[in-house]
């Protein structure tokens, strides 16, 4: 996740009260499910089990085993250096705040210059899902995501050319078994939290403490055990305890802080070197019972690759399960963007000092994020949903959902009622759709929606007045780089049978290494998520031939592209300061990548479909209207 502060806000965003106001939502959704019997469910939203943390994900009646795929996949969009686009001006809310990701996190290209603020949203699992010290069970603490993403496959013939996100069915790997009810928990990365050390307290338990705290109950257990055959366990371990802490200081400790408090916890917990790490779990899970009660099923809604209804949409959502009318298919929290100019998108220059800035105030384009917001001609208010699957449900004029203001007890109807849109700069909202069932779906069946009036106008008006520049597909860099069986075009094969020009071909930074063939460099970073920053070398394949390691596979003699290295660079590397090109003979496949080129792709057109999804006037609140 991103490295700013406002991350906290993520925590006790959402946090949910079961008191007050909210108790009548809660009440008013369980007489609504009362009569018929809980559906099946794989996946609940729910408060969380960390105290303050908002809500967080569950796993339903069936568990959730290692090596499997986390869900659905999700969408990833990309947020293209919003502060930028507006020019640096200050003050600059933004909501995302911290449910970004960083595009190399993503496995994302580089959509635009500069890099620097270039955020991938993803606005499923990874925007709900909560961290953990210790108790991770999602990706793996270095590479939290595994992008196995799918091309939309749309012609820039279409009118729908770069409306949707290239970037779909991004998928995480359980890396440890969840069980049922077991809460979701995914690493933001080794930096988070070390990085955010200060401002999370003393108490703070960081995954090193926790593993001191096994150690100190591996070596008090054995103990106790040996004293205790007669006694209760109970009496000596809370002894102990008291002695411990007195010397250490009472809840001074972080150490402590990881322990059991029941005697008879901490003593299992010693049992044996995961103990500790099986109580958190334990600690880490809610009841199925809690979850049918408080909780909202989210995978009710299943993506699919084309959709069946709508196929030159590309993707669609479908029903998981039968779904009778009146069912709350998916329940959504809100980003709330009070400000409709962070959408707006300008062509960018570097000035003579090399910075960034925005060339002109015309408006270029928006940016993609809005095709999948919320949003009303007579306010300036635009609500984006982030829950499994919910972003990828179609428009129709013959529904067969709808949405309105939740009634789960963690959608804050008072704000509803009584914030403004001035007053609305807030992390704190709380707002939530619920997406109903207006009539019996049937599993399979298509999710549908309608947008609205004004949607529906300006799409029937832009595919009239659509002008496509060419018909190309433009196929996204990851399909080149899972295709590694595809050999490479030299350059004078590439004469007559050039690639794609938003592609440029780029090379490992471990062929700059003199050695690099006899160190066997095993290229573990592939080329099917490659990271910009170690593929960063433009080059060019020059020859291909049967590898020497292996007659079976190609080898390519590529020429690097020195350009960028500075003369310390090249004398670090023994490299003449004079040499512009280096060859490397016998590279494998893996030692090359492609990359689309910053602002070349499908959603940077300046001729693509913008706009966002209908707000029903029946949920715009009266003084949300600004913009009549
Ligand atoms: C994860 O990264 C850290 C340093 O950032 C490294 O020390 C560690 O070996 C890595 N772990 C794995 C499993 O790659
Ligand atoms: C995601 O990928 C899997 C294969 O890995 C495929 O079965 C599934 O249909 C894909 N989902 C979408 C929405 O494209
Ligand atoms: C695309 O990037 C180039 C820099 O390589 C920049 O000059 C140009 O203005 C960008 N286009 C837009 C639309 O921002
Ligand atoms: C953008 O900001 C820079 C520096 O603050 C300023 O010089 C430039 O005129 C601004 N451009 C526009 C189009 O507002
Ligand atoms: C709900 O919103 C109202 C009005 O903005 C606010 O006063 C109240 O504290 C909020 N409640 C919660 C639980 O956040
Ligand atoms: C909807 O499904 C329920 C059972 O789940 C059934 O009783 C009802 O008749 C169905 N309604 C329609 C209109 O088919
Ligand atoms: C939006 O504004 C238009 C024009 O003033 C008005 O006719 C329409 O009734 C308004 N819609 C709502 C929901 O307020």
């Amino acid at each position: 996740m991103k490295n700013t502060w406002s991350s906290l806000l993520f925590i006790s965003l959402l946090s949910c009260s079961v008191d007050g106001e909210s108790q009548s939502g809660l009440i008013e959704k369980q007489i609504l499910t009362k009569e018929s019997k809980p559906l099946e469910c794989g996946l609940y939203l729910a408060p969380s089990t960390i105290p303050g943390a908002g809500l967080g994900l569950f796993v339903g009646h069936q568990a959730w085993e290692e090596g499997t795929k986390a869900g659905y996949g999700d969408i990833c969009i990309p947020i293209v250096n919003p502060h930028l686009h507006r020019n640096y001006s200050k003050p600059f809310f933004h909501p995302l705040g911290d449910y970004t990701w960083s595009h190399i996190d993503v496995g994302m290209t580089l959509e635009a210059y500069p890099a620097l603020h270039l955020e991938a949203f993803c606005p499923g699992i990874d925007a709900l899902v909560n961290s953990h010290q210790f108790v991770l069970n999602l990706g793996s603490p270095n590479k939290s995501h595994v992008a196995q993403y799918l091309p939309a496959g749309i012609f820039r013939t279409s009118p729908n050319a770069g409306a949707v996100s290239p970037y779909r069915n991004s998928t995480t790997r359980v890396s440890r078994r969840i069980p049922p009810g077991g809460e979701l928990f995914k690493s933001y990365g080794p930096t988070w939290f070390p990085s955010r050390a200060k401002a999370l307290g003393d108490s703070f338990a960081f995954p090193e403490d926790f593993r001191r705290g096994q150690a100190l109950l591996n070596r008090m257990a054995p103990l106790v055990d040996r004293i205790s055959s007669t006694v209760s366990v109970s009496p000596l371990f809370t002894d102990l305890f008291d002695i411990v802490q007195a010397v250490t200081g009472t809840f001074q400790s972080r150490i402590l802080k990881t322990l059991p408090r029941e005697p008879q916890h901490a003593h299992d917990a010693g049992d044996d070197e995961s103990g500790l790490l099986r109580f958190h779990e334990d600690m880490s899970r809610h009841s199925l019972e809690y979850l049918t009660s408080y909780g909202q099923c989210v995978d009710h809604v299943r993506p699919v690759p084309l959709s069946p209804k709508h196929p030159e949409a590309g993707q669609g959502a479908v029903a998981a399960r039968d779904l009778p009318q009146g069912t709350i298919v998916s329940t959504s929290p809100l980003h709330v963007f009070p400000d409709l100019d962070y959408f707006n998108m300008y062509v960018l220059k570097q000035n003579d000092k090399g910075t960034w800035e925005r060339e002109s105030d015309h408006v270029h384009t928006k940016q993609l994020l809005l095709n999948y917001c919320f949003g009303h001609p007579n306010t300036t208010m635009t609500l984006c949903p982030y829950g499994p699957g919910v972003n990828y449900i179609n428009h129709d004029r013959n529904p067969n959902v709808r949405i309105r203001w939740s009634l789960n007890p963690w959608h804050n109807a008072t704000a509803v009622a009584e914030r403004t849109v001035e007053n609305s700069f807030d992390f704190q909202l709380k707002l939530a759709f619920d997406y109903v069932a207006l009539r019996n779906i049937s599993e399979g069946e298509e999710i549908l929606l309608d947008y609205g009036d004004a949607w529906e106008t300006a799409w029937q008006e832009h595919k009239r007045t659509y002008q496509p520049i060419d018909g190309k597909i433009i196929q996204p860099d990851y399909v080149y780089n899972h295709q590694l069986h595809i050999p490479l075009r030299t350059r004078s094969e590439q004469e007559f049978d050039p690639y794609p020009e938003h592609l440029h071909t780029r090379c490992h930074v471990a062929l700059l290494q003199p050695t690099y063939r006899q160190s066997q460099y095993n290229w573990l970073e592939t080329p099917e998520s490659p990271l910009l920053v170690n593929y960063g070398l433009p080059c060019h394949v020059l020859q291909r031939y049967a590898s020497e390691m292996d007659p079976s596979e190609y080898a390519y003699t590529v020429e690097l592209d020195l350009e960028i290295l500075s003369d310390e660079h090249k004398a670090d590397l023994s490299i003449p300061k004079n040499d512009l090109v280096l060859e490397r003979h016998q590279v494998p496949r893996r030692g090359v990548a492609q990359f689309t080129r910053p602002n070349l792709s499908d959603m940077h057109l300046s001729n693509t479909f913008r706009h966002s999804i209908g707000l029903p006037d029946s949920v715009l609140p009266l003084q949300w209207k600004n913009a009549i």
